[in-house]
């Protein structure tokens, strides 16, 4: 693990730099996972944020540069669904404008990316993470809620490895009794294919998924299960911070990873921060309130006074939600409310 402290880098309360900024391009979505954005909360009569409220690419692009000029290195698209917002190879072709030497990446659901991937890595788009909870089409509609094959998803998967937006990452919630047992099928049909698999412990963020630790399958039963079939050994992290723990096949046919963050909560080594649609910047994904950043953009604040505020916000941070819900799980009412995924990206 390597880790360059440049000279503009800005520590928070715990000693942490900041990396990397996800950013929610739309609140929106064409799925309805449960775990995320349940149908009976997320109805026709949701009311999602009015376009004037939502940052424009411009304002998007200037944040980013910004950004990086404060120790950012990856940016991340997220949504809701990134690739519903229109025309999001434009947007891309200006954070590139704006930030030239950092890594941008992209999660999405794989739904529209047959046709988004080629423009997205024309635009400069790097990589692509796809969310992919099953193989098993009467499973993935039970957990998504929409009438998607899982073949669309596997055909988006495709074109962007096409389109060079490699490695593909595949994300996969799993929830015990739904999910878990057709995993081991997601880690043969994804090994040996050059695209990276990683298991993710269903989280309690948000507050309308009804999440109870015993939904949770720990990482470690997890990869034990894989092992018991394809065997694995550990691998260390590629860099601080890196959210999923690496194992490769011992064959030599890629590797596999696991998001620990109910059993193995990894915000010791966290930076980063969130940027929700309407441009509030958020520090966890736990939070509860964000510093609104679109106001002293439309009042025309300057660069230093937008980077003297973002300076401000990260040096005081002090997020560690997992670990505190580690301590207090199962009690994590007593941790207060919190904002729905789909509104501050994963
Ligand atoms: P790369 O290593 O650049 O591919 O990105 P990543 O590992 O951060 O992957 P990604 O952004 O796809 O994150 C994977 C998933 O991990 C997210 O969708 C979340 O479910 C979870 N996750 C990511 N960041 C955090 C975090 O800060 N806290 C918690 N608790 N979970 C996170
Ligand atoms: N727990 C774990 N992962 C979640 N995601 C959405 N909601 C949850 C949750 N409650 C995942 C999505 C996607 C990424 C953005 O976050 O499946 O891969
Ligand atoms: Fe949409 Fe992703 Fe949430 Fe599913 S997890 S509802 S695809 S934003
Ligand atoms: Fe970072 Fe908050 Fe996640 Fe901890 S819970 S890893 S501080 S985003």
């Amino acid at each position: 693990m390597t880790e360059q402290a440049a000279p503009t880098d800005i520590l928070d309360a715990f000693g942490r730099p900041l990396r990397d900024l996800r950013i929610s391009v739309t609140d929106r979505c064409n799925f309805r996972c449960r775990y995320c954005m349940p149908r009976e909360v997320f109805g026709p009569d949701f009311e999602f944020l009015p376009r004037d409220q939502i940052l424009t690419f411009e304002e998007i692009a200037r944040l980013g540069g910004l950004f990086t000029q404060l120790g950012v290195r990856k940016l991340r698209l997220t949504g809701g669904e990134p690739t519903l917002r229109a025309d999001l190879p434009a947007l891309v072709a200006q954070l590139r404008e704006a930030a030239p030497d950092t890594d941008i990446a992209l999660t999405t659901n794989g739904s529209l990316l047959t046709r988004l991937a080629q423009p997205l890595a024309d635009a400069g788009l790097d990589r692509v993470t796809v969310s992919l909870d099953t193989l098993d089409d009467a499973i993935f509609r039970d957990m998504n809620d929409v009438e998607v094959p899982v073949q669309t998803v596997l055909d988006g998967i495709d074109a962007a490895a096409a389109a060079g937006l490699r490695p593909v990452k595949i994300n996969a919630v799993i929830k015990r009794g739904v999910n878990d047992h057709t995993a081991v099928d997601l880690a043969r049909y994804f090994k040996g294919s050059g695209h990276i698999l990683r298991f993710i412990e269903y989280m309690d963020v948000g507050a309308t998924n009804g999440w109870v630790l015993d939904d949770v399958v720990p990482a470690a039963e997890l990869a034990e299960r894989v092992a018991a079939e394809l065997p694995i050994e550990p691998v260390e992290p590629s860099y601080r911070g890196e959210v999923a723990r690496r194992w490769r096949y011992l064959d030599g046919d890629g590797e596999v990873g696991f998001i620990t963050s109910v059993s193995a909560p990894f915000c010791g080594d966290c930076t980063r921060a969130r940027l929700s649609a309407d441009g509030s910047l958020y520090t966890c994904l736990f939070a509860v309130l964000g510093t609104d950043l679109r106001e002293p953009l439309r009042a025309g604040a300057s660069d230093e006074e937008l980077l003297d505020l973002l300076r401000g916000v990260w040096r005081i941070r002090d997020d560690r939600y997992s670990e505190l819900r580690s301590a207090a799980t199962p009690d994590v009412a007593s941790l207060g409310p919190r904002i729905e995924m789909s509104y501050i990206g994963g």
